[in-house]
C-alpha cells in the first residue's frame, strides 16, 4: 500500500487535484478516516482543481452533493448521517457508482453495499498532519 505524507491543508488539497488526473466515468473512490482527518479537503482539492476556487460545503446533511465536471458528474456522498445502508437506493446512488465519479466519505455506513472493485484512501492522524494510505492505484502519486 502506497503512504502520502500531508503535512498540511495544502497538501491534502493538492493530492485531490492530483486524482483527478486518474479517476474517470465508473469510479468509486472511498475516504475512510476519524472525524476531521481531512476527507472533505480531499475531495474538495479534487472538484476544485477543475472547478475553480468554488465553495465545496460538506455534504453531512444533503449526503450527496453533485458537481458537473468536465467529463462526468462527480458526487461528493457523506454516509456519515446514513442510518441504514439501504437508505442509499433513495439517493440514486448505485446508478451513480456506474455513471459517475463517487467520492465517499464514511463508506463504512454502506456496509455490503459499497462496490468491492473501488479506490480507497485511509486517513490517519500524524505527529505533523496527515497520513494517507492508499489502496487501487497503480501508480505513484
Ligand atoms: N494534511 C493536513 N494537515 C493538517 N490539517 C489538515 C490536513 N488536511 C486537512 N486538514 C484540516 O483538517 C480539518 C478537518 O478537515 P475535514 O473537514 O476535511 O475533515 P473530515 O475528515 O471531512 O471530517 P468529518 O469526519 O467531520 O467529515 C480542516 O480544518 C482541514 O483544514
Ligand atoms: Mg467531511
Amino acid at each position: 500500500m502506497q503512504v502520502v505524507q500531508l503535512l498540511n491543508e495544502n497538501d491534502t488539497l493538492n493530492l485531490g487535484s492530483k486524482l483527478m488526473e486518474i479517476l474517470t466515468k465508473g469510479d468509486v473512490l472511498a475516504i475512510t478516516g476519524d472525524l476531521g482527518a481531512g476527507k472533505t479537503t480531499l475531495a474538495r482539492g479534487m472538484i476544485q482543481s477543475e472547478l475553480g476556487n468554488i465553495e465545496v460545503p460538506s455534504p453531512t446533511y444533503t449526503l450527496v452533493q453533485i458537481y458537473d465536471m468536465k467529463n462526468f458528474e462527480l458526487w461528493h456522498c457523506d454516509m456519515y448521517r446514513l442510518e441504514y445502508p439501504e437508505d442509499a437506493h433513495e439517493l440514486g446512488l448505485f446508478d451513480a457508482f456506474e455513471d459517475a465519479v463517487c467520492v465517499i466519505e464514511w463508506p463504512e455506513k454502506l456496509g455490503s453495499l459499497l462496490p468491492k472493485n473501488i479506490y480507497n484512501i485511509y486517513l490517519k492522524f500524524d505527529d505533523n498532519g496527515r497520513l494517507a494510505y492508499l489502496e487501487g492505484f497503480e501508480k505513484n502519486l
